[in-house]
């Protein structure tokens, strides 16, 4: 099978100006009129070029807009590509990191091989340069990023490698661009590994072949461990949940655990951090079956589950002071003769019973046994991170998650490390009248409830299996994918959640 593009990133200490490079990219504001002093430089070494381009109006500094303009003989560049960064006082960091998003994706898609990014001479000194660094290499991987292991005859090729380069003259900047270089590289690289695996469909990716990637992350990864039970030990263990969950499928359930300490002292006195992640490898619905329209889209009820995967990644690379388990409950949700049934009682890993009112909400039926685990090895914080409803996309759209909690605290430190990570969320209730609608006549709790706020019902449901400690929910239902290429990325998986767990994980440890 083809691997993915496998993007090289450096810093360069080099004159801008001269750099040979297959594209040399700077940014420029849509509220700017006067080129800064290497755009100016840039442009009366082409002739005046850049200013000709913003005067006939075909280049606007929007953000996510580009124009291309060929070098000269007094440039070493081939290709100068201006990337539109939007307003000036409303940029921020994540412009930085979509800008070079955008930039990498068009470098793959016109199969130049080298790029070099001066995305953050527009800033001056606004930014730390090493958050700069970070978010350019973050971008440069997403934006680099394809799915096309599968595809076997492409009449025009694609790149198998990309060269990124952050550059500049001076070598105090380069030093601290550099700075943010490998948490950005490994940040990136955890992101795109979590593409690939949510990318591939259900007949390849069910729970086994799971389990089987997580061992073998581990394997290659220090302080990185990782056990996978079967279903055999799921029933031993009283999983009933998970077991309901997948109950209808040829591919049986597993329950996958890793488990990330830093290396030496600091693990004891480290706090332990559960993430939960919901990897449903497929899911039509069960009995209660979906229509068929896009039910394709259900190979990604994974991502969850894989975003979990992802961040244990990046947390045992970048060596962060944090315990960490990442929790994967993983079932492929399918109608079948042995499948769980509208009205079954279903006896749960904490103990609760759920009758369950609809198959299709089997989710949460898998969710709660990872969530009561966690709990079990007296995690805290929790953090599960599902595709869990779509209620919550019909609340929020595709742009931002839903999130959950029972602590305040948590809460700020979730959605500062969204803001940070560009992986949004926004703040929704779950509370008493919430897990109220959940109650059950002839079991603890049902696993539906009324017509309305779905997502947060769902959430009410969730929060009942934490036990004392401090939890949070992120619905990532509907962001979870791409459903056309945009500016920034192509199609597909978009391995939301990596950055935003990662990020978040990094922040306890300052
Ligand atoms: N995986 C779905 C949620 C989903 C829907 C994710 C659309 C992404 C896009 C989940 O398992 C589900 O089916 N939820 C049901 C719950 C309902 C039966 C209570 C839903 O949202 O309809
Ligand atoms: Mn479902
Ligand atoms: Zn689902």
């Amino acid at each position: 099978m083809k691997q993915i593009i496998n993007v090289k990133l450096k810093t360069r200490k080099v004159d801008l100006s001269t750099c040979k490079t297959g594209m040399l990219a700077v940014g420029l504001f849509s509220d700017v009129e006067a080129l800064d002093k290497l755009n100016a430089e840039l442009n009366s070494k082409l002739g005046g070029a850049i200013a000709r381009v913003i005067k006939l109006g075909d280049f606007k500094g929007k953000e996510a807009t580009t124009v291309v303009i060929y070098g000269n003989e007094r440039i070493g560049a081939e290709r100068i590509m201006l990337v539109g960064l939007g307003e000036k006082k409303k940029a921020t960091l994540d412009t930085v990191r979509k800008a070079a998003a955008c930039v990498a994706n068009q470098a793959v898609t016109i199969k130049t091989e080298s790029v070099g990014l001066a995305l953050h001479r527009a800033f001056g000194a606004r930014f730390n340069l090493a958050a700069i660094g970070q978010v350019c290499a973050e971008g440069a991987y997403f934006g680099s990023y394809r799915y096309d292991e599968f595809v076997t005859q492409n009449e025009d090729g694609r790149l198998n490698s990309l060269r990124v380069e952050l550059i500049d003259s001076d070598s105090a900047r380069i030093r601290k661009l550099n700075k943010g270089l490998s948490s950005g590289t490994i940040i990136g690289k955890a992101q795109s590994y979590a593409r690939t695996l949510a990318n591939r469909p259900g007949n390849v990716m069910n729970p086994a072949a799971l389990g089987a990637e997580a061992k073998k992350l581990a394997r290659r990864t220090k302080n990185l461990s990782c056990t996978v039970c079967d279903e055999k030990q799921l029933a031993a263990k009283g999983m009933g949940g998970v077991l309901a969950g997948g109950s209808g499928s040829q591919s049986k359930p597993r329950f996958i655990v890793l488990k990330y300490s830093p290396a030496g002292k600091r693990a004891g006195t480290a706090p332990l951090v559960g993430l939960v992640g919901k990897a449903v490898t497929f899911d039509s619905g069960g009995i209660s079956i979906k229509p068929s329209a896009k039910m394709d889209h259900m190979k990604l009820d994974k991502s969850g589950g894989i975003a979990v995967l992802g961040t244990m990644k990046a947390a045992a690379e970048m060596k962060l002071p944090v315990n960490v388990y990442g929790i994967i409950p993983s079932a492929e949700n399918m109608p079948g003769g042995a499948s769980y049934r509208p009205g079954d009682i279903v006896t749960t890993f904490s103990g609760k019973t759920v009758e369950v009112l609809n198959t299709d909400a089997e989710g949460r039926m898998i969710l709660c046994d990872g969530l009561a685990y966690a709990a079990k090895q007296k995690c805290n914080p929790i953090i599960d991170i599902a595709t869990l409803t779509g209620a919550c996309m019909v609340a929020l759209g595709k742009y931002m998650a839903g999130l959950m909690s029972n602590d305040e605290k948590l809460i700020k430190q979730l959605q500062q490390a969204a803001e940070q990570s560009g992986e949004r969320l926004w703040h929704m209730p779950s509370g008493d009248e919430y897990a109220e609608e959940m109650k059950s006549k002839i079991a603890d709790l049902k696993n539906t409830g009324s017509k309305w706020g779905g997502a947060c019902t769902a959430a009410a449901f969730l929060r009942q299996f934490v036990g004392e400690a401090k939890w949070a929910h992120v619905d990532m239902a509907g962001i979870d994918i791409f459903e056309k290429g945009t500016k920034i990325s192509a199609a597909g998986s978009t391995g939301f959640g990596v950055r935003l767990l990662t990020t978040y994980l990094m922040s306890l440890s300052r």
